[in-house]
C-alpha cells in the first residue's frame, strides 16, 4: 500500500501535479520538496510562486492536511514509497552538447541524494522531460550508490499539462503515460502508479508502455505540437504575400477530421520553457545516433519559429517608415501565453530585444508579469542556438529604454505603435478609441496573436498589421 509520496521539485509541474494527487488521494501523504527556500516559503504563503487558474483553491483545500511543502528533502525522500522527480532539465549551456543537449545535473543530484538517504524500496518516477534512455543512467546511479539492500523501480511518467490550463489538464487528462520495464517487479510498479491515477482518471486513458517509448513519446509529443505551430506560421508568411487570410486557411484545415482542430493559431512564434528545449534535445539525440537528416528536419521547426519572430520585428520597423529609433512602442503582453505569469522563452523577449536594437523606447504592460521579471529577462544574454537568426538581437541589453506600466492606457499614451504579444482576454476589452486619441499619428497596431477586431480598429483610424492577413 502506498502511504507516502514525495515530489522533488516544486515548480510549474511539481507544485500543481502533486497538489492534484493530494486532492484525489486523501489517504496518501504528499510532500513536495525543493532546494529553493524562497519557492517553498511561497508555496506555504498566500502568494503562490506560480499563477494558474484553480490552483489556489486546491492548495487551500489540501495544504496542511495531506499536502506539505518543505525544504527537508532528505526526510521526505526517506519516508516515501514513491518519489516523483519533477526537477528542471534545461538545455546545457556549456561543455559537450552545449546549446542542444539536456542538462541532467539537477536530475543526477536528485538521484544521488535518493540513493544516499533511502533505506527502504522505492519507486522512482521520472516526471521531468528527459532524453530517451535516461532511466538507464538513473538506475546506474541509484544501484551503484546504494548499500545493496534497497531495490529501485524506475518508471517514466512524463507530464503533458499546459501552463494556464494545468489544473484542468491534471484533473481531466486526455492520457496518462506510464513506462516501466517488463520484469515482474517492473509490472508491479506500473500497477502501483496506475492505481494512484485510477482514483480520478478513467482506466482507458492510462497508457502503459516500455520505459524508452514513454521517454521518447514525450519528446515526440512536444515536437509534433511545435511543428504544427511552425507549419501554420510558415503558411501565414505565404498568406501575407498572396492575399490569402490565415484565419480562413486555419478554419478550413480545422474541419479536416484527419488533422484535428487545435494548434492552428498563427502567432508571433511559440514560446515557453519546453518546445525549443525539447526539440533541441531530440536533435541532439538524433545527431548522437548518426541520424543527421532526422536532426535537420526537426531543426527547421525552430528555424521557422525564429523566422516568425524576426519577420514580426522587421514588419514593425519597415511599417513605421524604416525606423523605430526614439519612438515609443507599447508592448501589450509579455508572458509566453495567456493565463500564466511564466516568461520562459516568451517570444516577447526576442521581439522586444529586436526593437530595442533599432533604438525603440518600449512601454510594456502585462497583467501578470512583474517589472522585475521583465527587466531580468531583457537584460539576460542567452546563448543562441546554433542557427538562430535572432542571435544578434538576443545579445542586446537595452533595458534603459524600457518602462513597465501597470495600466494599459498609461502604456499606450503618446505611443507611435502597439505590439500585442500575448493573447490576454482583457486586450479585447480595451477602449481603443480612447487609446487612439492619446497616441501619436499615424497610430499603428501590430497584432502578434490575431486577437483584435481588425475592422473596428481600422474604422477608428489605426493602421493594422495582423499575422497572415491582408493589409
Ligand atoms: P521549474 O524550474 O519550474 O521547477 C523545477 C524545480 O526543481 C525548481 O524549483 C528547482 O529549485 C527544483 N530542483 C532542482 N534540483 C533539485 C534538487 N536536486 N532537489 C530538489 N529540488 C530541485 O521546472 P518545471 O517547469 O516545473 O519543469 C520541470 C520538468 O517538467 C522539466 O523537465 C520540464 O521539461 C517538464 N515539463 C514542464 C512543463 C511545464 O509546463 N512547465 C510541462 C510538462 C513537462
Ligand atoms: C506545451 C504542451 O502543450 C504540453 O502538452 C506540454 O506538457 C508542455 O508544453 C511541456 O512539456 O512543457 P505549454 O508550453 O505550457 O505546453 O503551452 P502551449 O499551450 O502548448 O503553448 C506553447 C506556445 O505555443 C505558446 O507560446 C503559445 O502561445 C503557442 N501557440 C500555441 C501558438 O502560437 N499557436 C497555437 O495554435 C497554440
Amino acid at each position: 500500500m502506498v502511504k507516502k509520496i514525495c515530489g522533488i521539485g516544486a515548480g510549474y509541474v511539481g507544485g500543481p501535479t502533486m497538489a492534484v494527487i493530494a486532492l484525489n488521494c486523501p489517504s496518501i501523504e504528499v510532500a513536495v520538496v525543493d532546494i529553493s527556500h524562497s519557492r517553498i516559503s511561497a508555496w506555504n504563503s498566500d502568494k503562490l510562486p506560480i499563477y494558474e487558474p484553480g490552483l489556489e483553491q486546491i492548495i487551500q483545500q489540501c495544504r496542511g492536511k495531506n499536502l506539505h511543502f518543505s525544504t527537508d528533502v532528505e526526510k521526505h525522500v526517506y519516508e516515501a514509497d514513491i518519489i516523483f522527480v519533477n526537477v528542471n532539465t534545461p538545455t546545457k549551456t556549456g561543455g559537450r552538447g552545449a546549446g542542444k543537449a539536456a542538462d541532467l545535473t539537477y536530475w543526477e543530484s536528485a538521484a544521488r541524494m535518493i540513493a544516499d538517504v533511502s533505506r527502504s524500496n522505492k519507486i522512482v518516477v521520472e516526471k521531468s522531460t528527459v532524453p530517451v534512455r535516461t532511466a538507464e543512467v538513473i538506475e546506474k546511479i541509484l544501484v551503484h550508490n546504494s548499500n545493496g539492500k534497497v531495490e529501485y523501480q524506475i518508471l517514466s511518467n512524463p507530464e503533458f499539462l499546459s501552463e494556464g490550463t494545468s489544473i484542468q489538464d491534471l484533473l481531466n487528462p486526455d492520457r496518462v503515460l506510464i513506462g516501466g520495464n517488463d520484469s515482474l517487479k517492473g509490472q508491479e510498479a506500473i500497477q502501483k502508479l496506475k492505481a494512484i491515477y485510477a482514483n480520478w482518471v478513467p482506466e482507458d486513458r492510462i497508457i502503459t508502455t516500455n520505459v524508452w517509448s514513454a521517454e521518447l513519446s514525450k519528446l515526440a509529443d512536444n515536437a509534433f505540437l511545435a511543428q504544427r505551430i511552425s507549419s501554420i506560421n510558415a503558411m501565414s508568411a505565404l498568406c501575407e504575400s498572396t492575399g490569402a487570410d490565415i484565419s480562413q486557411v486555419s478554419c478550413v484545415l480545422s474541419k479536416n477530421t484527419k488533422l484535428g482542430s487545435r494548434y492552428l493559431n498563427a502567432s508571433v512564434g511559440f514560446g515557453g520553457s519546453c518546445f525549443q528545449k525539447d526539440i533541441l534535445n531530440l536533435v541532439y539525440i538524433c545527431e548522437c545516433n548518426g541520424l543527421v537528416e532526422v536532426a535537420n528536419y526537426w531543426k527547421e521547426v525552430i528555424k521557422v519559429n525564429d523566422y516568425q519572430k524576426s519577420r514580426f520585428v522587421k514588419k514593425v520597423i519597415t511599417s513605421m517608415f524604416n525606423t523605430v529609433s526614439g519612438k515609443k512602442i507599447a508592448v501589450l503582453g509579455f508572458s509566453f501565453k495567456k493565463d500564466t505569469s511564466d516568461t520562459r522563452k516568451t517570444p516577447a523577449i526576442d521581439v522586444c530585444k529586436g526593437l530595442l536594437a533599432d533604438n525603440a523606447c518600449l512601454s510594456i504592460y502585462d497583467p501578470r508579469v512583474s517589472e522585475e521579471q521583465i527587466r531580468r529577462d531583457l537584460s539576460m544574454n542567452e546563448i543562441p542556438w546554433e542557427n538562430s537568426i535572432m542571435a544578434e538581437a538576443m545579445r542586446f541589453d537595452g533595458t534603459k529604454q524600457v518602462s513597465v506600466y501597470e495600466d494599459v492606457y498609461e502604456a499606450t499614451k503618446d505611443a507611435h505603435g502597439i505590439c500585442v504579444l500575448t493573447e490576454w482576454d482583457e486586450f479585447k476589452e480595451i477602449d481603443y478609441q480612447r487609446v487612439f486619441e492619446s497616441m501619436e499619428k499615424p497610430a499603428f497596431v501590430f497584432d502578434g496573436r490575431n486577437v483584435l477586431d481588425v475592422d473596428k480598429l481600422r474604422e477608428i483610424g489605426f493602421i493594422v498589421y495582423s499575422i497572415g492577413k491582408p493589409l
